[in-house]
């Protein structure tokens, strides 16, 4: 398979299973000690990982995924030996978190110590750690004896892989292997905390909620879009935004949010008012939204159902498919259902709706 850019390489696909699990770990960690990148899941996305103590190796990360420099990486482990290896000065507090919540969707910012390079961290004195809860990429670490540096496997400016597919669609001919191992289980990427400050600050969020944190380590400082500060004041999105890039999709998404009946009848309104303009409209529904509009009679160009209101671990695991999906039809506009239980997981798949609104409806 061929690329462009200069990313011209073979790219393996392994579909791994109980037979071949310890065949293909031992394959991928000798690419990984070579020098190369290896595209697996963990239980939040797919990850794109690399040797990440090997300037080298974590140049391919960037170039593959047309990742801008800068933007830092973080790095899976699979002990606390690794750790002790890559981080410094780790507060108390931050043991706790790992005691609590690794293996685990939480990535621990951290100060890094001077074997870590600059590129790794995009030049930031600090590194995000996490110990994924997925055997594929813990035995890969453990295998290849290296902390891998392990971005989302995605282009950069897409949303992150939550199927082998989605890897295979955006890296094929760009890295050395793809290993399949189904679908990924939450399907958002981690709560990221950044313990080099006090109060900690909560740079994305994640399946691991605010409320779990501050039950173990106290107050922490929430900076992403849509979190409530503690004086009830929303973060502005100017001030969520500045560091880190989120993913948009190309097609513009109009989110609706608020009391579940006006949801109903605001996207219903909405999708009439496109249709008249001769718009092309795909809908991102819950179950029981896309039930309201079967009713009415209402039809778009494109319906991608996220599961019920009331289980928003199964929208979170289908959303960034669901984006792909529609995406992928060439319509104008993308009208989303904001219409979930917002506890648990549902807190982060609001998150990433948002984040990929550029119009928000509160009704
Ligand atoms: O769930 C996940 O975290 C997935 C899986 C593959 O592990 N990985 C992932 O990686 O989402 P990435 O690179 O797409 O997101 C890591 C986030 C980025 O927002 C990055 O800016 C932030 O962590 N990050 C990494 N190191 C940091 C640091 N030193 N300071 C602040 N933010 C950091
Ligand atoms: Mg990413």
């Amino acid at each position: 398979m061929k690329a462009e850019n200069g990313n011209k390489r073979e790219t393996r696909f392994f579909r791994v299973s109980e037979e071949n699990f310890d065949d293909i770990l031992d394959k991928a960690a000798e690419i990984i000690k070579r020098g190369g990148t290896v595209a697996f899941p963990t239980e939040t996305v797919y990850g794109l990982g690399a040797d990440g103590l090997d300037p080298d190796a974590v140049r391919k990360i960037f170039k593959a995924k047309e990742r801008p420099p800068g933007n830092p990486l973080s790095l899976l482990v699979h002990s606390r030996e690794d750790l002790g290896k890559v981080a410094k000065n780790v507060p108390e507090k931050a043991f706790r978190l790992m005691d609590a919540f690794w293996p685990g969707p939480l990535t621990i910012v951290l100060e890094k110590s001077d074997i870590v390079p600059e590129i790794t961290s995009g030049n930031l004195p600090s590194i995000g750690l996490r110990m994924p809860d997925h055997r594929i990429p813990l035995e890969l670490v453990k295998r290849a004896g290296t902390p891998l540096a392990a971005p989302s496997a995605n282009l950069s400016g897409k949303p992150s892989p939550s199927l082998a597919a989605h890897v295979l669609a955006d890296l094929a001919g760009r890295i050395d292997v793809i290993i399949d191992g189904g679908g990924t289980t939450i399907g958002l990427e981690s709560t990221v905390i950044d313990m080099t400050v006090e109060p900690p600050v909560v740079l994305r969020l994640g399946a691991v909620g605010i409320d779990e944190l501050e039950n173990v380590i106290g107050k922490v400082r929430p900076t992403y879009m849509g979190a409530e500060a503690k004086d009830g004041e929303a973060i502005s999105e100017k001030q969520a935004g500045q560091k880190y890039s989120h993913y948009t999709p190309d097609t513009q998404v109009v989110l609706v949010e608020g009391e579940r009946k006006n949801v109903s009848e605001k996207i219903g309104t909405l999708l009439e008012n496109y249709l008249l303009e001769g718009k092309k409209v795909g809908l991102l529904l819950s179950n029981e939204t896309a039930g309201f509009f079967a009713s009415e009679g209402l039809s778009a160009h494109g319906c991608f159902l996220l599961g019920p209101r009331e289980e928003p671990e199964e929208a979170a695991r289908k959303l960034f498919e669901g984006l792909r999906t529609l995406d992928a039809k060439s319509l104008d506009v993308i009208l989303a259902d904001g219409s979930f239980n917002p506890s648990g997981l549902g807190a982060a798949l609001l998150n990433r709706l948002r984040e990929a609104a550029s119009i928000r409806h509160a009704v």
